[in-house]
C-alpha cells in the first residue's frame, strides 16, 4: 500500500508513525502516537529514540472546550514577542500540564498517565472538567492546532492531528522531534533506516497534505 495508506492504518492501530514535514521547514521528523495508544514503554521510545520533546496537540474544538490558550498570547512577558519561529510559523505551544493523579509528572508511568488521560478528554471534552483533572504548569507540553487545520499551518500538530482523524482516533496526539546521537534532527534518511529496522512507517508531510487537501 502507500505510504499514507499504511500511516492511517498504524495510527488506527495505536502507532507510532514517522513524519518528516518539509526540508524548508523544520526538517525534523516527529514520532508520533495517539495519545489514548499511549504506554510508559512508548514514553520509554519517545525519550530513548526520538529525544526530543515529548507534547500532545489537540485540536482547535478540544483546546477551545477545554479554554487552553496558545503560549504566545497567554504569556505576560516581553519575551513572549508573538510566538514567530525562525522558520517563520507561529509557534503551536499552549500550557503544559500533569494529571493530577501524578507523583512529580515526569516518570515514563507518569507521563503516560498524563497522556492517556488527555486522550480520554479529547475523546469526550463535554464530559470533563479539565482542571479537575490536570494542573498546570506540568511536564507534558500541550500544542493547539490550528483552526483550519492543515489548510492553515502545516506543522507537525496539524499533519499529525489529520492523520488521527482519519484514522478514526481522537483528536490528541503525542508528537516527539526524533534526534541523532550528535543532537541533530535526525536525517530523513536516518529516520527511514529506524522505521525499517522497526517495522514502522515514514511518511512525508507532502504525501499527508496530497491526501488531506
Ligand atoms: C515541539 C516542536 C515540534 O516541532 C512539534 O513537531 C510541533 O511543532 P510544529 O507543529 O511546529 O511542527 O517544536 O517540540
Ligand atoms: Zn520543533
Ligand atoms: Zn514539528
Ligand atoms: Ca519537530
Amino acid at each position: 500500500a502507500e505510504p499514507v495508506e499504511r500511516a492511517i492504518d498504524a495510527m488506527a492501530a495505536g502507532g507510532p508513525v514517522l513524519v518528516h514535514d518539509a526540508a524548508d521547514r523544520e526538517g525534523e521528523t516527529d514520532l508520533i502516537y495517539p495519545a489514548d495508544a499511549v504506554t510508559p514503554d512508548a514514553l520509554a521510545r519517545l525519550r530513548n529514540d526520538a529525544g526530543g520533546l515529548v507534547c500532545v496537540a489537540l485540536s482547535d474544538p478540544v483546546a477551545r472546550a477545554f479554554d487552553l490558550p496558545f503560549a504566545r498570547e497567554a504569556i505576560d512577558h516581553p519575551a513572549a514577542d508573538g510566538g514567530k519561529l525562525s522558520y517563520g510559523d507561529r509557534s503551536s505551544f499552549s500550557l503544559t500540564v500533569n494529571h493530577r493523579d501524578t507523583y512529580t509528572g515526569i516518570t515514563d508511568d507518569d507521563r503516560a498517565t498524563t497522556i492517556t488521560a488527555l486522550g480520554r478528554a479529547a475523546a469526550a471534552p463535554d464530559e470533563i472538567d479539565f482542571a479537575d483533572e490536570f494542573r498546570a504548569p506540568g511536564h507534558v507540553h500541550l500544542l493547539r492546532g490550528a483552526a483550519d487545520g492543515v489548510a492553515d499551518r502545516r506543522g507537525h500538530t496539524e499533519l499529525a492531528l489529520a492523520l488521527a482523524d482519519t484514522a478514526d482516533r481522537p483528536p490528541a496526539v503525542v508528537v516527539c522531534e526524533m534526534l541523532d546521537d550528535a543532537g541533530g534532527a535526525l536525517s530523513p534518511a536516518g529516520a527511514q533506516a529506524y522505521a525499517e529496522r522497526h517495522g514502522l512507517v515514514y511518511v512525508e508531510g507532502r504525501d499527508l497534505l496530497d491526501a488531506f487537501r
